[in-house]
């Protein structure tokens, strides 16, 4: 069994280097597969959904190769199979761009149902109808999704509701289809913009990703001329930010768009830290516990839901009592009854937690519920004195990048323990 032991407090200080986003690269990668070619990517993250990733386009047919352990070169001319494998695709959220990109270009695709962290109901219904409103067939059942296609249409997509993954696959799916598609109530993340960037880059026409409203002129076909970086990550910089004012230290992010930042900057400084923003590197000081506040979650531009553990764990330690109003993920605040065995004092209802700040945690044996949890479980006992045990910390590891040795230069006292039972 592998797990995380922390031994706190301790006070963060240095310079820390952000990986590439998990959730553009979990896009981009399978938005190669428009590409009936070579596409050369860099500035890929080395964590578990990637590596995961990699071996599904694999059984597909892909050609990958790393050039070093941040670039690939990705194959996709003899792609064999649209039917993704049962066993890794139902592991996780992000195997859902498979549909759209296989649907475009070879007019059908089968993955199952796809997995991804505990954290709410994670229907896929707004994706199902933008492919029916291309003109595909879609079919759930027995725990797969079946799509398939004579001949996709332009059209115009409204979602009911503002999704993220939805906005990525209506891209994907209309990117070769002949005529204009409009997508509307899109969501505005960066990694939304990012997708269209990458394909913009190999050929596609795609204009207004990052509004609420998206044209997708259908091309052709796609082919890359130069290689394509992948965006820094907005949680893993946001994460290390909140670690950097929970502990009182003075850390530079270095590798991060501060822009990006803006939500999460602007509440680190309302609860009294210093936010001070370069072109791509942010420095985030504290010297005192911060102030107690409230935050609502909401779809970017407003403030991520994937920082409300971190956050939640940042006011634990609040003067005051903090409210946090979780507006996406209706069971992402399981991580809370972790942060009570370590002495925080919180209490939840529905979709709403009230945080009364304490003096201090106590390290004590808890458990990653989910990725963004895990990470904040990693905050709590920076913060906490004595040592915490994180469990499941393969949550942790799908979407954070060399968490414990980027930590430990900072300063922490954190390794990893693998024992064997
Ligand atoms: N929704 C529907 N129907 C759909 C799709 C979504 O009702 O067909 C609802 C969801 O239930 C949720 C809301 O719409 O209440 C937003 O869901 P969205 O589709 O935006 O989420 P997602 O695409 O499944 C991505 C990230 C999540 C992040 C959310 C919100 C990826 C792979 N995942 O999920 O990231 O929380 O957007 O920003 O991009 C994480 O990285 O830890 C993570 C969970």
């Amino acid at each position: 069994m592998e797990k995380i032991i922390v031994n706190g407090p301790c006070r963060l200080e240095g310079e820390v280097t952000i990986s590439g986003a998990k959730n553009a690269a979990v896009a981009i990668l399978p938005a190669t597969l428009l590409v009936a070619g070579k596409c050369h990517l860099e500035n890929v993250p080395n964590i578990s959904d990637i590596r995961a990733f990699v071996k599904i386009l694999e059984s597909l047919g892909s050609k990958i190769e790393y050039v070093s352990e941040h670039e690939m070169i990705i194959d996709n001319t003899n792609i064999h199979t649209t039917v993704a494998p049962y066993d890794l695709t139902s592991k996780f959220r992000a195997s859902y761009y498979l549909l759209g990109a296989l649907l475009s270009r070879f007019g059908n695709a089968q993955i199952s149902l796809p997995g991804g962290c505990n954290i709410g109901a994670r229907p896929i219904d707004q994706h199902i109808k933008a492919f029916e409103t291309l003109g595909a067939e879609v079919e759930v059942k027995r725990g797969n999704v079946y799509a398939t296609s004579k001949k996709l249409e332009a059209s115009s997509i409204f979602f009911d509701v503002v999704t993220v993954g939805g906005t990525i696959n209506a891209i994907l799916a209309a990117t070769l289809v002949p005529g204009t598609t409009t997508i509307e109530n899109c969501a505005k993340e960066p990694h939304i913009v990012d997708v269209a960037n990458f394909l913009n880059s190999v050929g596609a026409s795609i204009k207004g990703a990052g509004t609420d409203v998206i044209k997708v002129t259908g091309v052709k076909s796609l082919k890359q001329t130069s290689s394509y970086a992948i965006i820094p990550d907005q949680i893993e910089a946001g994460t290390f930010m909140v670690a950097a004012a929970a502990t009182k230290g003075d850390v530079l992010i270095k590798n991060c768009i501060p822009k990006h930042m803006e939500p999460i900057s602007a509440k680190l400084e309302e609860s009294g830290a210093e936010v001070i923003e370069y072109e791509d590197s942010i420095r985030v000081r504290m010297n005192k516990s911060p102030k107690a506040i409230n935050i609502k979650t909401l779809p970017y531009p407003g403030f991520p839901t994937d920082m409300q553990p971190q956050f939640g764990t940042y006011l634990t330690l609040a003067t005051g009592s903090s409210m946090i109003v979780e507006s996406i993920w209706e069971s992402r605040f399981q991580y809370t009854a972790e942060l009570v065995k370590m002495g925080a004092t919180i209490s939840y209802h529905d979709r709403t937690a009230m945080f009364t700040g304490v003096k201090e945690l106590y390290g004590s044996p808890v458990k990653a519920m989910d990725l963004r949890a895990g990470a904040a479980m990693i905050i709590a006992g920076l913060t906490a004195h004595g040592a915490t045990e994180i469990y499941d910390i393969h949550h942790i590891e799908r979407g954070y990048e060399n968490i414990v040795d980027k930590f430990k230069a900072l300063g922490a006292n954190i390794e990893y323990e693998i024992t064997n039972d």
